[in-house]
């Protein structure tokens, strides 16, 4: 199973980046996120119409606590917490696959302690870059690629690879 958690969500200013990174990780496999900061209850029912449409069973839930959160889950999930400043994901990632994961991304401000409670600090690049592409890569690795081709069965409404054209048919 794999959990992305991310940290302190603020409704104004933060609306778009935390939607695309649930959006990432539903469309990357990841099961869950949960987001500390801010409840947006308009943010939750945005993913849940994507996922009733569009198919998955991916899930939203807000985090009061995440700090606790993680404390408690660590004896059931490994750590990992996407940093810049962290080891390189590309030389880790093997010892990742097919093991229950937190995926802690921060936002504007992350505290310390994350960095402590991870058992790996991941850099996607040794550059600043986004959370929401520091996530979808290393869940790229994570999978070896099969979200490329991944099709819900669930989905009530699949778009269809085209040329110059949207083409969306009942699923
Ligand atoms: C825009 S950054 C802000 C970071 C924040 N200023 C701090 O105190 O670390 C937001 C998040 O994107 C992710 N991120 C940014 N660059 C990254 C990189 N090169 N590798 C992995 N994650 C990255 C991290 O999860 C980070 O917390």
């Amino acid at each position: 199973m794999i959990i992305v958690l991310r940290l302190n969500h603020r409704i104004f200013r933060d609306k778009r980046i935390t939607s695309h990174v649930a959006l990432t990780a539903r469309a990357f496999l990841a099961d869950k996120l949960y987001y500390s900061g801010e409840k947006d209850s308009n943010f939750e029912q945005s993913i849940s119409k994507v996922c009733k449409q569009f198919g998955s069973k991916f899930e939203v839930e807000h985090c009061k606590d995440p700090v606790r959160f993680v404390k408690e889950n660590k004896d059931k999930f490994t750590i990992v917490h996407l940093t810049c400043y962290g080891l390189n994901a590309q030389n880790q990632v093997n010892k990742l696959k097919n093991r229950n994961l937190i995926i802690i991304v921060g936002g504007e401000k992350v505290e310390p302690i994350y960095y402590k409670l991870a058992e790996y600090n991941l850099a996607v690049t040794k550059q600043p870059i986004s959370e929401v592409s520091a996530l979808a890569i290393l869940l790229h690795l994570l999978n070896n690629g099969k979200e490329l081709d991944n099709e819900f069965k669930d989905a009530k409404l699949k778009i269809l690879e085209s040329e110059n054209s949207k083409k969306v048919v009942k699923g």
